[in-house]
């Protein structure tokens, strides 16, 4: 168990994929298993914190004492996050949340044609966390950046764009890091220019690491 330096905190954790309806029978999603979230959860729990989860649909059981609210859509999420956030001390969304849902979900299967190709026209979800960004008061917030290219300036400028106290730079691209595994590798970005570079570690290292900071911008 980590130190009880989360005590009297409310951590609202955002963990998993969104699924965006297609049809009655498909979805578009991505391959967050939700691990580095509920790493966090179970980590903050430990610490003291009063812990809300809100999750995207996962093959894991809720840390034992967490609060889960579980949902689909990236717009189901966007409705559970904000109406938690304002009992929320400090918010960390590790999410992977869909920037685009089909325009329009189909009533019915979509069958097959003839034609060989068939396109979609997906519009934007709406960005959670920038929203939390600009009703931030008090509150730490941490968000999430995975990247494939252009690591740190990807970062920052989601840092500085949404209004963040510290961002979690993932290069999904690596071995180790990133959707479905046990390890992640990070870098801490800040908003006065710091960045914190940490090795590989399991993502319940990382959920600690990350905490430490969140404990000490909350002491600052
Ligand atoms: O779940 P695992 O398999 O353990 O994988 C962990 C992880 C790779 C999912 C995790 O470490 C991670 O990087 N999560 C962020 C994934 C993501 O969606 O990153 P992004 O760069 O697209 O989004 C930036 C931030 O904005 C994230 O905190 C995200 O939660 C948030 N966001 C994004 C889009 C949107 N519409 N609303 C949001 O709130």
């Amino acid at each position: 168990l980590g130190p009880a330096d989360l005590a009297g905190e409310t951590v609202l954790v955002t963990a998993g994929p969104t699924r965006e309806e297609l049809d009655p029978v498909r979805y578009l999603s991505n391959y967050s298993s939700g691990k580095m979230g509920y790493a966090i959860a179970a980590a903050a729990r430990n610490r003291g914190a009063r812990v809300i989860l809100v999750s995207g649909p996962t093959c894991l059981d809720a840390p034992c004492g967490v609060e889960l609210h579980q949902v689909v859509s990236a717009r189901q999420m966007r409705e559970a996050v904000l109406a938690q956030a304002a009992s929320a001390s400090i918010i960390i969304k590790a999410a992977a949340v869909a920037d685009y849902r089909p325009a329009q979900a189909a009533a019915q299967k979509i069958k097959k044609t003839g034609a060989e190709a068939l396109t979609l026209t997906l519009e934007k979800n709406p960005d959670i966390l920038a929203e939390l960004g600009r009703i931030k008061e008090q509150r730490i917030l941490v968000g999430f950046a995975a990247e494939t290219a252009d690591l740190l300036a990807n970062a920052r400028k989601k840092l500085t764009e949404k209004g963040l106290d510290m961002i979690v730079a993932n290069d999904v691209s690596q071995p180790g890091a990133g959707f479905d595994v046990d390890t992640n590798i990070v870098r801490l970005l800040y908003p006065d220019g710091r960045v914190e570079e940490l090795p590989q570690m399991s993502k319940d290292e990382v959920a600690h690491r990350l905490l430490d900071r969140v404990a000490g911008l909350r002491k600052a």
